[in-house]
C-alpha cells in the first residue's frame, strides 16, 4: 500500500466527471487499498478517486463503525428518506467547514472490487458521507450544497 496525494480544491480534476468501471483487477484493488490509507492517514471519513488524481467511478467511506471501509465502485443512490443538515467538510478543501442539507437516510447500490453488486444503506453521518463522496464522482463538491459556511 502506499499513500497517495489529494488534489486540493481549485484543480480542475476535481470537477470532472467521472468515468464508470468496467475492469476489476489488480490495479483497482490497490487504488483501493491506496484510498484506504490516504484516508485514514489524513483522518477522512471518505475519499473518491479524483481526489487522487484518477476519473474513476471509485469512492470509499469509514466512519468507524462495524462496517469498516466501504468500497464503492460505480455507486448509484437509488433511494433517500428524510432530511439532515449538519456540517461537512472534504479533505480537498483543507481547513473548512459548512453546512449542507442531505437526506437523513441513503440507499446505495455499487460494484465491490470483485465487480459483485451489492446494496447499503446508511443513515446520519453515513448518509452524508455517501452523498459526499458520490457527488465528487460528478464534479460536485459540497461547497456546492451550503446553507452556511462556517470557516
Ligand atoms: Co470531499
Amino acid at each position: 500500500m502506499a499513500l497517495r496525494n489529494i488534489v486540493i480544491f481549485g484543480d480542475p480534476i476535481l470537477r470532472k466527471v467521472c468515468r464508470s468501471v468496467v475492469i476489476f483487477d489488480d490495479h483497482l484493488a490497490v487504488l483501493l487499498d491506496d484510498m484506504a490509507e490516504t484516508m485514514h492517514s489524513a483522518d477522512g471519513c471518505g475519499l473518491a478517486a479524483p481526489q487522487v488524481g484518477l476519473l474513476k467511478r471509485v469512492c470509499i467511506v469509514d466512519v468507524s463503525d462495524e462496517d469498516g471501509v466501504i468500497e464503492m465502485i460505480n455507486p448509484i443512490i437509488i433511494e433517500k428518506k428524510g432530511h439532515q443538515e449538519e456540517g461537512e467538510g472534504c479533505l480537498s478543501i483543507p481547513g473548512e467547514y459548512g453546512t449542507t442539507k442531505r437526506p437523513m437516510v441513503v440507499t446505495v447500490r455499487a460494484n465491490n472490487r470483485k465487480g459483485e453488486t451489492f446494496t447499503i444503506s446508511g443513515s446520519g453521518l453515513k448518509a452524508r458521507a455517501f452523498c459526499h463522496e458520490i457527488d465528487h464522482l460528478d464534479g460536485i463538491l459540497y461547497t456546492d450544497r451550503l446553507t452556511k459556511k462556517n470557516k
